[in-house]
């Protein structure tokens, strides 16, 4: 069964723990100069509706130290949506292409690509969700945890907006049994809606979820304490709105970081609006690990693309190449 990445859910825990196995040899081998070259050949076709610096250079890279290449694809360049069908486009990419990863405004069109391609479609964020940053943020966890805590020890703070990688945070945490809880106003908590998601998967897990208007009371425990942007594109009309509601209580600042052990690491997917959500003495200090975050969506971008395309590779044999290879040169003469 054609399997797609547009939903940590949609894993199973030993799925995710397996890809992080993955990502973690894939690292190594890359950190001795030795990143196994799985993916000659083949090709991944990136569409970008927004923006991006790590996801789109991760996946770029990713595809080219396995030895295959990678396409970016923006609208205004390609026809998605506009003159062709998203379904149209996901079957003629398709056919080209070993797998597609997708940034869009909306979730539905990852789903739509998803529904009509015939390759793997990996979800490279949408107004919804941020698989592949939160897959990355758990593997740059367990590298950063206290020596003595298992993953279901682990307590992830998140101080801020209930952004989409806020809301997948939350969906790993829960599916991992990791303990999760979102300190923010309560305006600008999880939704219900999303809350209710994670139930099968918590009680499953062993994870407890919470939310909470004290952001002291939250970093108490905390293992990580993560933050992302108070607004995003589209949401400039309400920023006076957002800051008034968000600073000071809410900005991850030394202050704040006191509160919490002296074991807790900092963490944010970027990009960051510095002095705004979290001071530069934090994103700068001992206790931050954001940069270590950036470069594991290499590796794990790495793994991702080994997971879901290597075993789809048809890999002739030397003999069958040499074969084609001799029939072409004697048509040519
Ligand atoms: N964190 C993240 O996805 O960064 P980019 O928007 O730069 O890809």
């Amino acid at each position: 069964m054609l399997r797609h990445f547009v939903q940590i859910l949609d894993f199973s825990s030993i799925e995710l723990q397996k890809i992080m196995e993955l990502t973690a040899l894939l690292k190594k081998a890359d950190k001795e100069g030795a990143c196994p070259r799985l993916l000659q050949g083949a090709s991944l076709g990136m569409i970008f509706e927004e923006p991006s610096t790590r996801t789109r250079v991760s996946f770029e890279v990713a595809m080219t130290k396995l030895g295959g290449h990678a396409l970016y694809l923006r609208p205004g360049e390609i026809h998605l949506g506009a003159r062709e069908s998203i379904a149209d486009t996901a079957r003629v990419v398709s056919r080209m292409v070993d797998v597609i990863e997708a940034r869009t405004l909306k979730h539905q069109t990852v789903l739509d690509l998803a529904k009509y391609a015939t390759v793997p479609v990996i979800n490279g964020l949408t107004d919804f969700n941020h698989p592949t940053q939160v897959l990355c943020d758990v593997f740059t966890m367990t590298e950063h945890a206290p020596k003595e805590k298992k993953l279901t020890d682990l307590h992830l703070t998140f101080v801020g907006d209930a952004t989409n990688v806020c809301v997948s945070l939350m969906f790993i945490c829960a599916r991992l049994g990791i303990s999760f809880t979102q300190a923010a106003p309560a305006k600008y908590q999880v939704s219900e809606a999303h809350r209710a998601m994670v139930k099968d998967a918590c009680a499953e897990s062993g994870a407890t979820i919470s939310f909470t208007d004290d952001p002291v009371a939250a970093v108490s425990a905390a293992d990580f304490i993560y933050t992302d942007l108070w607004w995003w594109i589209g949401q400039e009309d309400e920023i006076p709105e957002r800051r008034a509601a968000f600073m000071p209580k809410f900005q991850v600042n030394a202050d704040l970081l006191s509160k919490a052990p002296a074991t807790a690491r900092f963490m944010h997917c970027l990009p960051a609006s510095r002095g705004v959500e979290a001071t530069d003495e934090v994103m700068d200090g001992p206790q931050s690990i954001i940069y270590d975050q950036s470069e594991n969506r290499l590796h794990t971008e790495k793994a991702l693309l080994v997971w879901f395309v290597y075993p789809r590779l048809k890999r002739a044999s030397d003999s069958l190449i040499a074969h084609h290879r001799g029939l072409v040169e004697a048509f040519l003469g």
